[in-house]
């Protein structure tokens, strides 16, 4: 893993975008795998003013959402759809139909997920996945003790993830319990993963990350194990961590 120690949240979102934007613009083809939340908000802000200035075309980009709540229609505010479509796809070039994001309200959710791995594998894998991380480990879904097997599947989200993304709705009763997630071996087959952490309420994840074992009660540990990871993280993150300092390039 490479970690590049950034000053805030401001600068972790201009480092992202312009690795991200590189990127794109070296393979206009790429498959890139999108994340929700609040990290990657202001890095989707980045390149939505990279597009605007004409500097990256998404034409010929797909892309792949982690993952989706049960339940909720593309419509609903709530929903990882809408979150998408309002935060980035309207404001870039990118074709809507090449941007997939799990269908929360499939009446065989079993086969959705399902089809949805057969869509990652009939598009040539993820190349570059964007990854936040929960203060429990958590990566899309995947909460403490997820098999690192694990595909495309329906999970229980634990309470501490619902009081999370509380935030975003009006009643916590309205948080959903079940979401549809990639899973740890989907999100590992990604051929490169750029990891955003930012803010002091992350630093002890990032920690357990750096310098914890290998446990499915964190996933994000199995990160370790893959060949191309860049963690972003900001000074607040890192805080006392001693880390040795790795510069962009
Ligand atoms: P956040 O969520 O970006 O809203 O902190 C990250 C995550 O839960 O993966």
């Amino acid at each position: 893993m490479k970690l590049i120690e950034v000053k805030n949240y401001e600068h972790m979102c201009e480092l992202a975008a312009s690795y991200i934007s590189d990127k794109v613009r070296a393979n206009p083809n790429i498959t890139l795998g999108l994340a929700t939340g609040g990290t990657p908000l202001g890095t989707y802000k980045k390149l939505i003013e990279d597009y605007k200035h004409g500097k990256t075309s998404y034409k010929q980009v797909v892309s792949f959402n982690l993952d989706e709540y049960i339940g909720l229609t593309g419509q609903s505010p709530n929903s990882y759809r809408y979150y998408m479509n309002d935060n980035f796809f309207d404001h870039i070039d990118i074709d809507q139909d090449n941007t997939f994001v799990p269908n929360g309200i499939a009446t065989d959710l079993d086969q959705e997920c399902k089809n949805y791995e057969e869509q990652i594998r009939a598009k040539g894998e993820i190349d570059l996945q964007l990854l936040g991380i929960g203060s429990n480990g958590h990566i899309g879904f995947n909460e403490p003790g997820a098999s690192f097997e694990s595909y495309t599947h329906v999970v229980e989200l634990t309470e501490s993830t619902r009081e999370a993304n509380s935030i975003y709705f009006e009643r916590m009763e309205d948080v959903p319990k079940k979401a549809i997630t990639m899973g740890i071996a989907s999100i590992m087959k990604s051929k490169e993963i750029l990891l955003l952490v930012s803010g002091e309420h992350k630093h002890d994840s990032l920690a357990k990350l750096l310098t914890g074992d290998l446990t499915e009660q964190f996933p994000a540990s199995i990160l370790k194990q893959h060949p191309s990871v860049t963690i972003i993280a900001d000074a607040a993150a890192i805080g006392n961590l001693n880390i040795k300092e790795v510069m962009y390039d």
